[in-house]
């Protein structure tokens, strides 16, 4: 198993102060560099910004979105390689709020992680259920599909040398987790799905982990660590939870 990753996502908050502020106090903090691997996901066009914050840390970055074209037109879009450019390590694809709320397809976040993969950033492929498809018993198969689009884009193998993280989306944003062994079970799904080439995947839950549940979630063996949306916000509450995982 490689290292436990803890990774934040800043989403769309904040302005060029804060994240210099935010990533400041990150920076600060003395990391112990073999337990876990630290990755901030600030808005794209804080970057450079927080980049250059982290650049003596032991903080990578990561980019929150990415295009599924190589280059050329299409407005408004920001390229794999771009990312590389600007010193990102990782991107995530396929997040729950750009599936529901921007349209994304499973063939979408497929063509993403590709592209993605391809320019040489590591992709964390986000998966999960809604509310409803819970209630109805298809949790499983819904995260099952959403993987198996990657892997009929890619190769089991491409897959298993990125990062998947659960989401159920009814527990991102709104303070309701997934208990242990809710993620626990859809973990062991994933691992199976993934076989032995996945034996050593790096597989992430999130949905609303705090410094209070983080401990528990990541006691769980086919958890190897946590995305964090608004409790990454806070420095002080995010070095927190990556000090449950260095534990
Ligand atoms: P949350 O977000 O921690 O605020 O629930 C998690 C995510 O969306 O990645």
């Amino acid at each position: 198993m490689g290292k436990p990753l803890i990774a934040g996502n800043w989403k769309m908050h904040g302005t060029a102060e804060s994240a210099r502020n935010l990533a400041t106090q990150l920076g600060h903090h003395r990391f112990q560099e073999d337990a876990a691997e630290i990755v901030v996901f600030p808005p794209l066009v804080h970057l450079s910004v927080v980049r250059d914050v982290l650049a003596d840390s032991s903080v990578s970055i990561g980019a929150q979105n990415v295009s599924r074209f190589p280059n050329g037109a299409y407005t408004g879009e920001v390229s794999a390689e771009m990312l590389l450019d600007q010193g990102c390590k990782y991107v995530l694809v396929g997040h729950s709020e750009r599936r529901a709320i921007l349209g994304e397809s499973d063939q979408i976040v497929a063509e993403k992680f590709r592209a993605a993969q391809n320019a040489g950033l590591i992709p964390i492929l986000c998966v999960g259920e809604s509310l409803q498809q819970r209630q109805q018993d298809a949790t499983f198969d819904v995260v099952a599909k959403q993987i198996s689009a990657v892997i009929d884009l890619v190769g089991l193998e491409k897959v298993c040398q990125s990062v998947i993280a659960y989401e159920p989306v009814w527990a991102i944003g709104t303070g309701e987790t997934a208990s242990p062994e809710q993620a626990q079970d859809v973990h062991t799904v994933i691992r199976a799905q993934l076989g032995e080439a996945g034996r050593s995947t790096t597989l992430l839950y999130g949905g609303s982990v705090n410094k209070s549940n983080a401990a528990e979630l990541f006691k769980q063996p086919d958890i190897n660590g946590g995305l964090v949306g608004g409790a990454s916000l806070e420095a002080d509450e995010f070095l927190k939870i990556a000090q449950l995982v260095e534990a």
